[in-house]
């Protein structure tokens, strides 16, 4: 019997036939790259060293281990398989590293950062609505959260107020929205730890194109999970993370000295969930 079939004998047993098959199809996947792969033991010294470094990048506000599937396609590729369908209005997005627990809420049409926060402002309204009846969703919970103009979320910037640039608002009976936020712009993943070392060595710039997170949840319906970003914005294409995609653009539109955005989220029958923020409140 050669080791690849000893293992997946070995781990035959598992009762919780969930787990069962997803140890199976590591053994058997991870078994067949290793044969096809053949690395020298210098490499696989490597392996688990990068592991160990990895392991010390990470923490409560931060998970290095998360940022290697954001980097390598798998984190967006999870969120693809389960929710989006064909004809999606609105894409889903991976969560990302940045979503923290227990937003405040904040009136409508209110902004969601302090006024001295550098930065054009960008109005933002649309409609929470049933996509299949078109029917209003009154009292949708929208949770909103983007960095500042100079790439850093709240919590990564001591000079921020807490819970800068982030913020919870409801919709009401027509469905509708409104909020302040900032014009987002691009800025770059974390790269002083391992995962930056694989970047460079792959020649990617860092970058995530200019977005704005929203998770739009209400109950009865699939918890939408997405980022705005800005039409015509040649770096969507090069997301460092692969989520930016054409059915998560808006039209942002200057106006004075601010801009205005107009979006809708289409929300499908389904049941609420809330994933788990990366970043604790
Ligand atoms: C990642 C996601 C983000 O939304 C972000 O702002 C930075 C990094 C990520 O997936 O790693
Ligand atoms: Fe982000």
């Amino acid at each position: 019997m050669d080791i690849t079939e000893k293992a997946l004998k070995a781990y035959s047993n598992i009762e919780n036939q969930r787990l069962k098959a997803i140890v199976s199809l590591l053994i058997k996947h991870l078994h067949a790259c290793i044969k096809e792969m053949k690395p020298t033991d210098q490499e696989f010294e490597f392996a688990w060293d990068f592991m160990e470094r990895m392991a010390a990048k990470t923490g409560p506000e931060r998970n290095e281990f998360l940022l290697l599937a954001d980097v390598i396609g798998v984190s967006q590729l999870i969120e693809t398989l389960n929710h989006d369908k064909p004809g999606q209005p609105v894409g889903f997005a991976l969560v990302g590293p940045f979503l923290r627990a227990d937003a405040p809420f904040r009136e409508r049409g209110a902004a969601d950062m302090s006024d001295d926060t550098p930065g054009a402002r960008v109005r933002i309204s649309g409609r929470v609505f049933d996509f299949e009846t078109n029917t209003p969703i009154e009292d949708a919970i929208l949770d909103t959260w983007q960095a500042a103009t100079d790439g850093l979320y709240e919590n990564q910037e001591e000079a921020q107020p807490d819970y800068n640039l982030r913020g919870r608002y409801r919709s009401d009976k027509n469905g509708t929205f409104e909020l302040i936020g900032l014009m987002p712009t691009a800025y770059p993943v974390p790269t002083d730890g391992p995962v930056g070392e694989l970047l460079r060595a792959a020649k990617r710039p860092p970058d995530r194109p200019a977005h704005i997170h929203f998770i739009v949840s209400a109950p009865g319906y699939e918890t939408l999970i997405t980022q705005v970003f800005v039409k015509g914005d040649p770096q969507i294409e090069d997301d460092v993370v692969f989520t930016g995609s054409d059915n998560m653009v808006g039209d942002f539109r200057k106006d004075g000295d601010h801009f205005r955005l107009v979006y809708d989220f289409p929300l499908r029958r389904g049941v609420s969930t809330m994933p788990k923020a990366p970043i604790p409140a």
